[in-house]
């Protein structure tokens, strides 16, 4: 066996030798609550071993009970003394040191997930979703960017679960950085398992585009939501197809890291929303980002204010300080109408901090869930069934109730109201309520290629965010189908509606030839010297990419919702035609197990190169989705598959469903039923 110090002589790119001082904490800042751990002796000291792999072996003695104390009351080891002291924030890409325009770029981005405006806890590198994080630990931070600094165009980072494997050769066409997060083997790919795998520092959840370092902030999935209301209000409550949701009531719960999204969405379609949250620090944040415009904590006024706005017709968000619990039940004792109801608390980890039982504050919660894990699980479930009944009780009385990707159907499912299910036995069937994607997302969106497509102007000038603005506006034909004036509507707003927080960001839903016309436009915009480099992405949450039968694809019936081809097509099809940075991931905002997902990003730097790797990539990884939707024969898909089938005669091809008739099926079933 080399010893520590051959092994450090034979490593050039590594943690520097000098041990950096504690930074401390500014308390100004939200933390973490203490993870679940539930590692055994054995396996604490092998995750101590495994954090000390990053460290010069001058510091163990120091750093071992540094790290143990931090697993054991933090259920993790974050090496906080790792982290760079002061703020973290996404600057421009000249400020950065690298050897090609990727490797600097992805530093934009990572940082920007780490900034303390973005990120819900920054200092335990989690992005958003609760648990949702960049890579798993401070020397893991440290280390990438190294190895970023050092990555030419003929190369490619290998990052697992956060750990930065190393640079291999490649060449100018291959990805520069393919990163996995929280893959399992079948037989482990449990939240039981995989939650032991975390806590020994061997498997990371980075959600979507927290470690798929794609985030822009909440802005992300504002438009989708701004996409779900106006086409819930045109389903359920008779809005025309040009018209928006005023003089109507939205009310939902959390203002974290993406709920918090949901506010700014209700007044952008001129509604009037009421959002329940109980962490008042979020609450602060989203009133100083001017995401939500007023607070309370008194349900009485919180519902006058929202009658006064409806019946002015104007837009208006409201927060309650409080359970979303506590929110349903004033309704129902009080018969107020909620004409659209949802809910956005982390649903898809319930006992980890996720989901704020009521009877307890969110200081109670984040003291329980530390003291006593299972008096905290028992809160939960008891909170979470009462919940769905309070729903339930609604529903009857004409609310529009849909689950919004946050899981909650199948955590109330999880805390024993199996009349949930549609069978009321397992979730096969799904669930009696539909989820957003099953009625809006899926046949209204997804069906027809749209999804959340988004750059970021990595100069991090502003000037050439508006002009991108422009450009892609100039894109879109507003008269072609109502979404593309949804989409033309938003992009024209967006300087107005004040989206940005973090980098130069945008976000614009758009089909397949419409993200590729746009991504070519942009790049020329680049070659010609008109803007700095352009990041393009899109979050995980779209048509093609993510398998996630509990939520993207929710509408798919042909019982292929339970397989992940699709996510692991579209992310090898995408590092095959030379994506910059290609993501896999397991669990999406779902959780591990529920969901495989895979991200992209691109760099724009004006390359003839870049052009074709456009051509070639970005209608792919949507209509890989698209393709995948029409053989599940959702009737959209179909369309959408037949129309490019057309277009790209002689070229592209996919292969569309025969329908057999449902009564010939019928039948034949019975007769041979009969003949037995
Ligand atoms: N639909 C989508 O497109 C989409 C996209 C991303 C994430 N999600 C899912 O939405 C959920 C929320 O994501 P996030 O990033 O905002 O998470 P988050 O953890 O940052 O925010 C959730 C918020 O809910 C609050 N909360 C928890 N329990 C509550 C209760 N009982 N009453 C009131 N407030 C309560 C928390 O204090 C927190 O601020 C996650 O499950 C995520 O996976 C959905």
């Amino acid at each position: 066996m080399l010893k520590n110090i051959d092994i450090s002589n034979s490593m050039t790119i590594k943690l520097d030798s000098e041990l950096p001082e504690h930074p401390g904490f500014d308390p100004e800042y939200r933390r973490a609550p203490k993870r679940e751990l539930t590692l055994t002796d054995r396996e604490i000291k092998l995750a101590l071993k495994n954090a000390l792999r990053y460290i010069p072996e001058e510091h163990h003695e120091k750093l071992a009970p540094e790290f143990l104390e931090e697993l054991m009351t933090m259920g993790r080891i974050y090496g906080y003394r790792y982290r760079p002291e002061g703020r973290i924030k996404g600057k421009s890409i000249d400020e950065y040191k690298g050897k090609c325009v990727e490797g600097k770029a992805m530093q934009v981005m990572i940082e920007n997930n780490l900034d303390f405006d973005i990120a819900l806890y920054p200092y335990e590198l989690v992005t958003y979703g609760e648990t949702g994080q960049v890579c798993q630990n401070w020397m893991q931070y440290r280390l990438i960017k190294k190895y970023l600094e050092k990555l030419t165009n003929e190369q490619t980072l290998v990052v697992m679960s956060g750990h930065p494997v190393g640079l291999f050769k490649s060449n100018k066409k291959s990805p520069r950085v393919i990163l996995t997060n929280g893959l399992m083997i079948g037989m482990f790919d449990n939240p039981k398992d995989w939650s032991k795998a975390t806590a020994m520092g061997v498997s990371s959840y980075g959600q979507m585009t927290a470690g798929g370092w794609m985030y822009i902030g909440p802005q992300g999935i504002v438009h989708g939501t701004f996409n779900t209301l106006l086409n819930a209000g045109r389903l359920k409550l008779g809005v025309a197809e040009d018209g928006d949701i005023r003089g109507h009531l939205f009310v939902s719960s959390g203002l974290g890291g993406m709920s918090g999204a949901q506010a700014k969405a209700v007044e952008i379609a001129n509604g009037v929303g009421i959002i329940a949250e109980v962490d008042k620090s979020r609450i602060k944040t989203r009133i100083e980002q001017g995401w939500v415009s007023k607070s309370t904590d008194s349900l009485q006024e919180a519902f006058e204010l929202a009658d006064e706005y409806i019946d002015k017709k104007e837009p208006m968000s409201i927060a309650f300080e409080g359970n979303i619990v506590d929110l349903l039940e004033y309704a129902v004792d009080n018969d107020i109408k909620i004409e659209l109801l949802s809910d956005q608390t982390s649903c898809h980890v319930p006992y980890d901090g996720g989901y704020c039982p009521q009877g307890l504050s969110f200081e109670e919660r984040t003291e329980l869930l530390k003291k006593d894990k299972e008096e905290f699980k028992k809160h939960v479930d008891k909170s979470l069934i009462k919940h769905f009944k309070l729903i339930e009780k609604l529903v009857d009385k004409g609310t529009y109730f849909f689950d919004y990707g946050n899981a909650f159907m199948r955590a109330v499912f999880d805390a024993g109201a199996k009349e949930i299910a549609k069978n009321g036995k397992d979730t096969s069937e799904g669930f009696v309520f539909p989820s957003y994607v099953e009625d809006i997302m899926g046949p209204m969106l997804f069906d027809y290629g749209y999804g959340p497509f988004r750059w970021v102007c990595l100069s991090g000038n502003h000037e050439d965010l508006i002009k991108t603005d422009k450009a892609a506006m100039d894109a879109i034909d507003p008269n072609r189908r109502g979404q593309d004036r949804d989409n033309y509507v938003w992009i024209r707003d967006a300087e107005k509606n004040k989206l940005v927080v973090g980098t130069q960001a945008r976000i614009l839903y758009q089909d397949a030839l419409g993200r590729r016309d746009i991504a070519l436009k942009f790049n020329k915009m680049v070659r010609d010297g008109e803007i700095g480099p352009v990041m393009l992405g899109r979050d995980h949450h779209d048509t093609g990419g993510t398998d996630s039968p509990y939520r993207e694809t929710s509408n798919i019936k042909d019982g292929s919702n339970i397989t992940a081809d699709m996510a692991v097509h579209c992310f090898a099809g995408n590092a095959a035609r030379g994506m910059s940075l290609v993501a896999l991931h397991n669990g999406g905002g779902v959780g591990i197990s529920k969901a495989i997902n895979g991200g992209f990003g691109m760099v724009l730097d004006g390359s003839k190169r870049v052009d074709e790797i456009l051509i070639n990539s970005i209608p792919w990884d949507a209509m890989v989705g698209v393709a995948r939707r029409n053989w599940a024969r959702c009737e959209n898909s179909i369309d959408t598959a037949s129309q490019y089938n057309k277009k790209f005669q002689g070229k592209d091809h996919i292969t569309i469903p025969y329908v057999a008739d449902d009564n010939l099926i019928e039948k034949t079933f019975n007769n041979f039923k009969k003949e037995i």
